[in-house]
């Protein structure tokens, strides 16, 4: 019997940053929790929470956006410490919230603002850009024919942030900053990024905001003059009841696309390519094109980038006979809903061409992710073009994890490969 089918419940730990840089997902506590307390109250924990791991009930709570609020909190902290140095809440600087962070009515009124921009139909538009980035990452990696390369650096980590820049309208020599701020914001809890994460003063995630709100300021200025056809133009001249957006708002708008639509698809794309080394037989079967976008949503189910995402309980409310006071605090686990029993066949199966596929990768319900269609495309393309290309590919060493329970992020991928001619 394995360590996790022993423990009780209270001490399983599907929350600590080590845990999930040393060990990956918890995938056997969280289905102990699916079978035992799906709804399981961590009153222990320095910063108690409830820990929500069916599909069904994740979905549930999505749709009640007015009972289980995003604000203020959007994770869960393990420690208050950590609580301390989280740079969301500096003393030294008030940031208002991004999307994600909002509730009604305002979630509403700046969802729109997005919402025309990333529909499929005007994802047409952008389909040939993503499609020209993908395929120069891939042809710049599989040049040699043969070798050992981090695939994060090649492919995982640059297409996002190109498409990304791209999008946004940030300069092309500008990009790499780009990557360093990401780095510096979702890693808060890596040493790599924060090593001074005990010292709200030093803390990386705070001065890499700074630095990216000063950054994009002067573009706002620049776009407010001269608009252009990109998104930094479209949150510069956009209205909420007739008036343009505060300043910071426009900035919060530019942190929130550089932080989540980053760091999550280079984790799909990375641990993509982890599952497709781990599952030969299904590389070669999505080899196929016809098992393509099938083979990209079992990619989404099975790498779910983001760990959790919070909500907090707007009153005192009583969810399946549990009792929940205001300020609780939840974790919604989209790992665990995707490996959901009642949900998916052989749900601990990676299988490419898995339908239906019902997952929760990006979230449900009223905050649901803004930019899927984005992500869907830039793993589609990437995937095009590899895996065609790939004749062998194989670990080089083993992954290196994020210290995070937020984004289950792979650092580096070495990797191993043998291109086919084409
Ligand atoms: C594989 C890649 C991605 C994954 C797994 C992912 C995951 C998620 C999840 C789970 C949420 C829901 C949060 C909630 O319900 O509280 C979300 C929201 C969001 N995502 Fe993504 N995301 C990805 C890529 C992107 C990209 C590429 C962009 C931007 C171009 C983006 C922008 C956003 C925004 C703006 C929100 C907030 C939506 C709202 O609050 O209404 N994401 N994402």
């Amino acid at each position: 019997m394995s360590a996790a089918a022993e423990t009780p419940l209270d001490e399983l730990d599907v929350i600590t940053p080590d845990s999930f840089e040393q060990n990956g997902y918890p995938h056997e506590a969280w289905a102990r929790l699916r079978r035992e307390s799906p709804i399981h109250y961590f009153g222990d924990a320095e910063l108690p929470f409830w820990a929500i791991t069916k599909h069904a009930d994740i979905t549930a709570i999505s749709k009640q956006p007015d009972l289980f609020l995003n604000g203020p909190r959007l994770f869960v902290h393990p420690t208050a410490n950590n609580q301390a140095n989280d740079f969301n809440e500096s003393a030294e600087f008030e940031r208002p919230p991004t999307l994600i962070e909002m509730d009604n009515p305002k979630h509403r009124a700046y969802r729109k603002i997005i919402s025309s921009r990333f529909t499929p139909a005007a994802l047409k538009k952008i389909h040939s850009e993503v499609d020209r980035i993908a395929r120069k990452f891939v042809d710049d990696m599989l040049e040699e024919g043969e070798g050992e390369v981090d695939f994060v650096e090649k492919i995982a980590a640059p297409l996002p942030i190109a498409v990304i820049g791209w999008l946004l309208g940030v300069p092309e020599p500008d990009w790499p900053q780009l990557y360093d701020w990401t780095n510096r914001m979702i890693g808060f809890d890596d040493p790599e990024f924060n090593p001074s994460a005990m010292d709200p003063e030093e803390n990386e995630g705070f001065k890499a905001l700074v630095e990216l709100f000063t950054y994009f300021s002067q573009l706002v200025e620049e776009r407010k003059q001269k608009p252009q056809d990109d998104l930094i133009t479209l949150f510069s001249h956009a209205e909420v009841d007739g008036e343009r957006l505060p300043p910071l708002d426009v900035l919060s708008w530019c942190q929130i696309i550089v932080g989540a639509g980053n760091e999550t698809t280079r984790n799909g794309t990375s641990g993509g390519m982890l599952a497709l080394i781990e599952h030969p037989d299904e590389r070669r079967k999505m080899e196929d094109p016809a098992n393509l976008r099938t083979g990209i949503e079992e990619i989404l189910r099975w790498t779910n980038p983001v760990i959790h995402f919070a909500r907090t309980c707007a009153e005192d409310t009583v969810y399946e006979g549990r009792a929940m006071k205001k300020g609780d605090t939840l974790a919604l686990y989209y790992p665990s809903a995707n490996r959901d029993e009642d949900v998916f066949d052989e749900p601990y199966r990676f299988d490419v061409t898995r339908k239906p596929n019902r997952h929760l990768a990006f979230g449900v319900g009223e905050h649901f992710c803004a930019g899927a269609h984005v992500a869907r495309l830039e793993l589609e393309m990437a995937y095009k073009y590899l895996l065609p290309r790939l004749e062998e590919v194989e670990l080089a060493g083993d992954p290196d994890r994020l210290r995070s329970n937020l984004i289950g992020g792979i650092k580096r991928l070495p990797i191993r490969f043998k291109a086919r001619k084409v």
